[in-house]
């Protein structure tokens, strides 16, 4: 095969200089036409969009033209010329074809068009080759490439905390053990309780649930950082919005206080969700077309609307006056459910909402207390159709009440007196949040799983691809 440069199928179709000679690679999507001229539709990944292959069959060698099948992977030069069809501007009328390899139509699992989601979870290893998954796949990256260059553009530092850590971050309990311990026959201290000195770190360790404690050191020596890392909650929730391994960006800030950290996360959201229209619009058109006709006017909406702030307090009345019948009832204490979250922004406000001020006995110790003696200093922002998106507080920086709340609830001080140093050495007022990334891209791409929004999901059950 002559050489050529190869040229990424989304570059081509932007060339105007037709004519030219190109190369260019990659997997069969559709293969049609009739005996004496066949037509492939190719993609490459770097767009949603396929080039057309016209292909004059009489002069391909007729045993490698059967090896072009749905799935095959392929590489082609040819001339670009203006496309005859309708839907394409160029096309390839190709010179030389190199079969890379092959796709048993019997066997290829996407031989056909218009599979379930559902299906498509079984074949995780081959789901980022159909339209959909590409679209997401692409969305996913461009979101996260826009966050580090919100942080960065901001003097934020990236700020890397560990996978493995000693603490509970979150004080929830929920989370998966990390050890080398024969776990058939560990062994155990005098009260016959499993002896995790003898353990790979000499204590008990586990995968972070957050990395906010640890950011939080950060932030009371650089001023502001963010984190962004995989995050691991042994939650046997198996709901459409939980994972078990999902990835988080916490920032956190020295100097701000609750309302700089609303400001900072209103801010955030809409700078990404105007990124993500700009950089994204073809595969979330794409995605809109196919799932979800609305997800467009959704994102406008977000950008050019304030967020409705209000507490807690205020939130739980309006709920108790809608007369709405919940499936979970609520109450002042009750922790709020989706259904509760997704009446206030979708019925009663018609806006995504910031709840703050929650009372104190559902959230994390860390969190500021007020003077009422009752809640905290938490913020959530709640969004159409995922509800809670963001989660986050104004710390307390009090050592002696940060102290009590720990003793309060019960938590050892031994695995974060790190932690609580930060309030004897320096302490400052300081707030953070974090956004679930997968949250934050199925409100984007309008997808309703969250299994559908990173390449391979982890839920109880499920962890084999
Ligand atoms: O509200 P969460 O639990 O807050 C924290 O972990 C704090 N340490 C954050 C901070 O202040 N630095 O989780 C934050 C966000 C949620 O709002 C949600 O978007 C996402 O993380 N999240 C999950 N996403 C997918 N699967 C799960 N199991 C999730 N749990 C939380
Ligand atoms: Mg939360």
């Amino acid at each position: 095969m002559k050489q050529l440069k190869r040229v990424k199928i989304s570059e081509a179709l932007r060339l105007a200089s037709e004519g030219e000679e190109i190369n260019v690679k990659g997997w069969v999507r559709t293969r049609r036409g009739n005996k004496s001229v066949g037509f492939v539709a190719l993609n490459d990944g770097s767009t949603i969009n396929n080039i057309q292959i016209v292909i004059d069959i009489a002069d391909f060698d007729e045993e490698m033209l059967r090896l072009i099948t749905t799935g095959a992977c392929i590489s082609v030069n040819g001339e670009l010329v203006k496309s005859q069809g309708q839907g394409q501007s160029v096309e390839i009328r190709a010179t030389e074809i190199e079969i890379y390899g092959s796709a048993d139509p019997a066997a290829y699992p996407l031989q056909k068009k218009g599979h379930s989601l559902e299906f498509l979870r079984e074949i995780a290893h081959l789901r980022p080759r159909t339209n959909t998954f590409g679209a997401v796949f692409r969305v996913r990256h461009h979101m996260s490439y826009a966050i580090h260059k919100y942080f960065n553009d901001k003097g934020f530092y990236y700020f890397h905390t560990p996978i493995i850590t000693a603490s509970d971050a979150e004080g929830a309990g929920s989370m998966f053990e990390v050890s080398t311990l024969d776990m058939n026959n560990p062994p155990r201290d005098k009260e016959g309780r499993v002896d995790f000195s003898q353990d790979f770190f000499g204590r008990q360790t586990n995968l972070t649930v957050s990395g906010q404690l640890e950011g939080e050191l950060g932030a009371m020596a650089l001023g502001a950082i963010y984190t962004f890392g995989p995050t691991f909650r042994a939650e046997n929730s198996n709901t459409p919005r939980h994972l078990a391994e999902f990835w988080m960006i916490e920032p956190e800030m020295a100097f701000y206080d609750i309302t700089d950290n609303m400001d900072l996360a209103e801010d955030f959201l809409k700078y990404l969700i105007r990124y993500a229209l700009e950089h994204c619009r073809e595969d979330i058109e794409f995605l809109s077309k196919m799932y979800d006709g609305e997800v467009i006017d959704r994102l406008n909406f977000v950008v050019e609307n304030d967020f409705v702030r209000l507490t807690y307090t205020e939130g739980v009345k309006i709920l108790e006056a809608s007369g709405e019948k919940f499936e979970f009832p609520v109450h002042w204490g009750t922790d709020l459910q989706s259904e509760h979250e997704r009446y206030l922004v979708e019925k009663h406000f018609k806006r995504p909402v910031i709840l703050t001020d929650y009372p104190r006995e559902i959230k994390s110790f860390y969190m500021k207390q007020n003077d009422d003696g009752k809640t905290v200093r938490a913020m959530d922002v709640l969004f159409p159709k995922i509800g809670e998106i963001i989660g986050g507080s104004e710390r307390e920086a009090d050592y002696n009440k940060l102290m009590n709340r720990v003793k309060e609830t019960g938590m050892h001080t031994d695995p974060i007196w790190w932690y609580l140093e930060t309030r004897r050495f320096g302490t400052a007022p300081h707030s953070g949040f974090g956004l679930g990334l997968e949250r934050l891209l199925m409100f984007v791409t309008g997808m309703t799983n969250i299994r559908d929004v990173i390449p391979f999901p982890r839920t109880p059950n499920n962890v084999e691809f």
